[in-house]
């Protein structure tokens, strides 16, 4: 979605011969979404982007995936999850429904090129930092980052060595993401009640213009991985303009709205995308009314799964009930849900809270992948218990 930006060398009018230096003319592809009806960018290749030596199916492994059956309450502790591999081939598959995939990753080799035909990714960084290449050029990225990599944009990640690993949480749609429609004006402008605005948002700046041939890039469709081989490297765009790209939004720099008394998680949205929201819970002041209760009430969502993946801080509402940095918790449809026993009490007076999480609320129930399996915390279905 984001707003209209112009990279690199292009020609004043679309449409019309651009020549490179020796006289040839640059390749134009114009990447849009739904048909010639949604966002798109014209870009300029020093090469055909058409040209492939090579398509092969690409074997994979299925992954088992078993229902929430019968249905409970669960937590993942993700830090349990193994390190190692790249942030393509190498995600532990958490939960997994029509609409979505999410996935964890700790690791620190750098990926193959690859795309995914499906839908956008949205990309939490919870910790390290690196660039991810793209045919637009770098977006660099670092902790707290979430990075938009729209569909079929080709992309390699990059992570930095002096760093600790890699952790990032990863949502594949099955469409497109963007910032909540009613935070934009009618031509999509950001307004002024809205948590963020263009300012926040970070693209590539520079085209990345990488020289090379028979160049491999796999591709994620409905029915499987593909490998394409190139004749030229795709990273040849001399210039762009347009709305699509992929680009970073801090979740430092989501400005929380607060109220007297409790707000709902509407207030923390900051992205939705084909049946799913996702909203960012940040160190922000608590309700000012003189007998608020900051901790939340217990809410049955009728029509959603809820995600939790629990980053950083003091995560108030859950005293006791075994969740640290890196835990997700999964409260599916079907499940009233609140605050572990004593946390409605320890809240009160309190002024201010430093928790940091991203919420994932699905709209149709999620399924398990086998980093959900291999990750799970037996007990806490359990941990409502002993209150009155
Ligand atoms: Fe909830």
């Amino acid at each position: 979605m984001p707003y209209y930006v112009r990279v690199g060398d292009i020609p004043e009018k679309r449409h019309t011969r651009f020549h490179q230096p020796d006289g040839s003319l640059y390749a134009e592809e114009l990447m849009g979404e739904e048909g010639f009806s949604y966002d798109s960018s014209l870009l300029y290749h020093e090469n055909l982007p058409t040209a492939l030596r090579s398509i092969d199916a690409v074997d994979i492994e299925a992954q088992e995936i078993t229902p929430n059956h019968p249905l409970r309450p669960r937590h993942f502790r993700t830090h349990q999850l193994k390190a190692g591999g790249d942030p393509v081939t190498s995600r532990h598959l958490l939960l997994v429904n029509d609409d979505t995939r999410i996935s964890y990753f700790v690791g620190s080799e750098n990926s193959p090129l690859s795309k995914n035909a499906i839908g956008d990714e949205l990309v939490f960084i919870e910790s390290g930092s690196g660039v991810l290449e793209t045919t637009f050029g770098k977006v660099p990225f670092t902790e707290g980052d979430y990075v938009v990599i729209p569909a079929s944009s080709i992309h390699r990640w990059v992570i930095d060595a002096s760093e600790e690993p890699m952790r990032a949480l990863f949502t594949e749609t099955s469409g497109h993401i963007g910032p909540p429609r009613r935070y934009l004006s009618r031509n999509g402008q950001f307004l002024e009640h809205a948590p963020y605005c263009e300012r926040d948002l970070h693209g590539p700046t520079e085209p990345l213009l990488v020289e090379g041939s028979d160049v491999e890039v796999l591709v994620r469709a409905r029915h499987g991985v593909t490998r394409f081989v190139y004749q030229h490297h795709p990273f040849d765009v001399v210039g762009w303009d347009g709305c699509l790209y992929p680009y970073t939004f801090s979740i430092h720099d989501f400005e929380p709205i607060t109220g007297r008394v409790h707000q709902p998680p509407p207030v923390h949205q900051t992205f939705e995308g084909p049946n799913l929201v996702v909203c960012s819970f940040v160190p922000r002041l608590f309700d000012y009314h003189p007998d608020a209760i900051p901790a939340p009430y217990n809410h049955s969502n009728v029509d959603s799964d809820e995600v939790l993946f629990y980053v950083e801080g003091n995560f108030m509402s859950r005293k006791g009930s075994g969740i640290e940095a890196g835990s997700i918790s999964l409260h599916p449809g079907g499940h009233t849900h609140g605050p572990q026993p004593g946390s409605v009490e320890a809240s009160l007076g309190k002024a201010a809270t430093e928790e940091l999480a991203v919420m994932i609320d699905t709209f149709r129930p999620l399924e398990l992948g086998p980093g959900a399996r291999d990750s799970e915390a037996d007990e806490y279905a359990w941990t409502w218990l002993g209150g009155r």
